[in-house]
């Protein structure tokens, strides 16, 4: 009987570590460091290892997020990207971090990361931000943030960020992937190219279609 036990409680802990492993968003390491090589045809998921040998420190570096973005546009928002693209030596590492600036008024809009869940924090100013859940609740989940507060977006949800305030705001936000990915929800429906049939929005949204190609007219 107790080595019955021992036997099932084995199972149930393998079988933990399997789905926790086959859930993981970013492979393990299996050394170091995995440098991306930006150079090779090599096509993997994610980007192939250059040699260790070449690895120098700059591989880990990046300067310049003291720098405020350009909110000169229309949402009056910016995201300053940190991810593989600017650090190579963030590849296979499972993390990146932006930087978003917010005039006032300004707006980070309605978008989703398919591959990682968002930990912000707001450094200057005060932001509104919300994520929703996924069908059929469609919770919003609401809340306003002061200099020093930290909120989380959890993978693949819709969220935004709002200036309520009446100077510019700044966040940094750390991110679960290297290569996080961002899906805006007006532009990929009302932005695609070439465009979505606007029959098929008129539909999807229950509006007219002359209302749908004025909304497509402004991407
Ligand atoms: C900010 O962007 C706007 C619009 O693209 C441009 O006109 C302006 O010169 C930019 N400002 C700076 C400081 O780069």
């Amino acid at each position: 009987m107790g080595a019955m036990r021992v036997l099932l409680l084995a199972a149930a802990l393998l079988a933990l570590a399997c789905s926790h492993g086959a859930t993981a968003s970013d492979p393990s390491l299996l050394q170091d460091f995995c440098v991306a090589d930006k150079m090779s045809q090599v096509r993997v998921n994610g980007l192939p290892c250059k040699d260790p040998k070449e690895v120098v420190v700059e591989d880990f570096f990046f300067s310049g997020l003291h720098v405020a973005g350009n909110t000169t546009n229309k949402q009056g928002g910016v995201v300053t990207p940190v991810n593989v693209a600017q650090i190579g030596g963030l590849n296979t590492l499972g993390i990146s971090l932006v930087r978003i600036d917010y005039a006032p008024s300004g707006l980070n809009p309605p978008h989703t990361h398919p591959r990682s869940t968002e930990i912000l924090t707001v450094i200057e100013g005060c932001l509104e931000v919300g994520f929703v859940t996924s069908n059929p609740e469609n919770k919003l989940f609401t809340k306003v943030l002061n200099k020093g507060d930290v909120f989380v977006f959890p993978k693949g949800l819709v969220h935004y960020q709002f200036n309520k305030g009446a100077a510019n705001a700044v966040a940094i936000a750390a991110l679960s992937s290297q290569n996080p990915g961002v899906i805006t929800v007006a532009n990929a429906v009302f932005g695609a190219e070439p465009s979505i049939s606007g029959d098929i929005i008129a539909k999807a949204f229950q509006v007219e279609k002359n209302t749908v190609e004025s909304i497509q007219a402004q991407f």
